[in-house]
């Protein structure tokens, strides 16, 4: 079974000239999703893990799969004004204009293992600041993974110093 056959890919979405990758079949298939799983748990770093970061909202699936597989804590990295208590912030660059991304401030112990995992690394925005957060929190990122990676928008390069693993790639 290849992975990469459950990724839809949608031409001119969400706007011409973009090729979107579409995990919903991926997710529709419960033999690809214990795949991937089973992929993730096998190139992780050796070592306890305490926490997975998942980010809104396509990173949320598998991160708390993985949580629950890793026997760790699962922690929502969320867009702005939905998180109730008190938050770290960070802003990222988009094509056109900013974001930001919150966690919350007591979601993770200084030195906690952290793992961060989303569905796609792209530009690495997303990702470069979610990295921000977890280590505004003190926890120490073991690897930064993915389901898919677009390689030619060279999202590793804003991961520098981390252990970066991508299931699918699209180069
Ligand atoms: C998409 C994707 C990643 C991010 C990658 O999320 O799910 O999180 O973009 O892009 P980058 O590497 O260029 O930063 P999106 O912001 O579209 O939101 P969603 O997950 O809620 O659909
Ligand atoms: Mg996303």
């Amino acid at each position: 079974m290849e992975l990469k056959s459950y990724v839809r890919e949608i031409a001119d979405f969400p706007k011409k000239g973009v090729s979107y990758k579409d995990i919903t079949p991926l997710l529709l298939d419960p033999e690809a999703m214990r795949l991937a799983v089973k992929l993730f748990m096998k190139n992780l770093p050796h070592g306890k893990i305490d926490k997975v970061v998942g980010i809104e909202s396509r990173g949320f699936f598998f991160a708390t799969m993985l949580a629950e597989k890793l026997n760790a804590g699962f922690i929502p990295v969320r867009k702005p004004g939905k998180l109730p208590h008190r938050t770290h912030k960070e802003n990222y660059d988009l094509e056109y204009g900013s974001d930001s991304l919150e966690i919350h401030e007591d979601a993770i112990k200084k030195g906690e293992k952290v793992l961060l995992h989303d569905d796609v690394l792209a530009t690495g925005g997303t990702a470069a600041a979610t990295c921000k957060l977890i280590e505004k929190c003190g926890g120490e990122i073991v690897q930064c993974n993915f389901l898919v990676e677009l390689e030619f928008l060279k999202g590793v390069d804003k991961l520098k110093g981390y252990d970066v693993c991508s299931l699918i790639k699209y180069s």
